[in-house]
């Protein structure tokens, strides 16, 4: 058996023992899991797409709340050759298995990356490194207005100019909660739903809709102002050419 067979088959056990694992996380701790199944093949497609955009260029991403790591598994086969990847995960039994998915990934054994699991809370992550792209799977509409307000504020930061944030919101769950949930809970809701407009106004570059999920979401694009060195030394090469 090949590299890829033997992924592939491992692969998809995990996959099923990762569904398990996620509810089992989910019914420890719901707000901050954020969801009882990871998410579906189209929508980790629609997240990633930033990264394959670019294949002959070398990137830095970070991938923030990488849960049993669905979207990973869409990550790292279209990272160019010679980029880097940080998976930041709170939930040290999620980071665990992370790591096993980084070691035996075929694609990070022929053509290595610099891969690295940090079990942190990204807003608490320890670096200067400066990111082209980031993916984030954060639950922000079960969090605090300013806590997600420091979690935005972070990503921004950690961009490089012209550097893009994907995320995804589920839809329909702020009418879901108006509806179920107590008064304190809705308004919690509106106002992160606030924060979040704030930034798309400033940022947003699109909003795609993903059905084929359970739930289904909406995949936000953002993008930092500004051109990235990387970006300038293309430019400036084409100008000349
Ligand atoms: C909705 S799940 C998404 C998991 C995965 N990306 C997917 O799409 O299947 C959210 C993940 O974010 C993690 N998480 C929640 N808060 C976090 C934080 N502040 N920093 C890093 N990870 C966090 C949770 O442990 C969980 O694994």
């Amino acid at each position: 058996m090949n590299n890829w067979t033997d992924f592939r088959d491992r692969s998809q056990g995990r996959r099923h023992a990762g569904a398990g694992t996620f509810l089992i996380e989910a019914a420890r701790d719901l707000r901050t899991t954020g969801a009882v199944a990871p998410s579906g093949r189209a929508l980790a497609r629609v997240l990633t797409e930033p990264v394959g955009a670019r294949p002959s260029r070398p990137m830095a991403v970070l991938e923030a709340g990488a849960g049993t790591g669905a979207v990973t598994r869409a990550l790292v086969p279209q990272l160019p050759r010679g980029s880097s990847l940080d998976i930041v995960e709170s939930n040290p039994r999620f980071a665990g298995r992370l790591r096993r998915l980084v070691a035996s990934h075929p694609d990070l054994l022929s053509r290595p990356a610099r891969v690295e699991v940090h079990q942190t809370r990204v807003e608490e992550l320890d670096t200067d490194a400066r990111y082209d792209v980031i993916v984030s799977g954060l639950p922000l509409t079960n969090f605090a207005p300013d806590q997600v307000e420091r979690i935005m504020s972070r990503y921004m930061d950690l961009l490089h100019p012209g550097g893009i944030l994907t995320y995804f919101a589920y839809l329909g769950t702020r009418r879901a909660r108006a509806l179920t949930a107590s008064r304190a809970e809705a308004r919690r809701h509106a106002e992160v739903d606030e924060v979040m407009a704030a930034y798309q106004r400033a940022y947003a570059t699109g909003r795609w809709s993903v059905w084929a999920n359970l739930p289904p979401a909406h995949v936000w694009q953002l993008r930092k102002a500004g051109v990235s060195a990387d970006n300038m030394r293309h430019a400036m090469v084409g100008a000349w050419q």
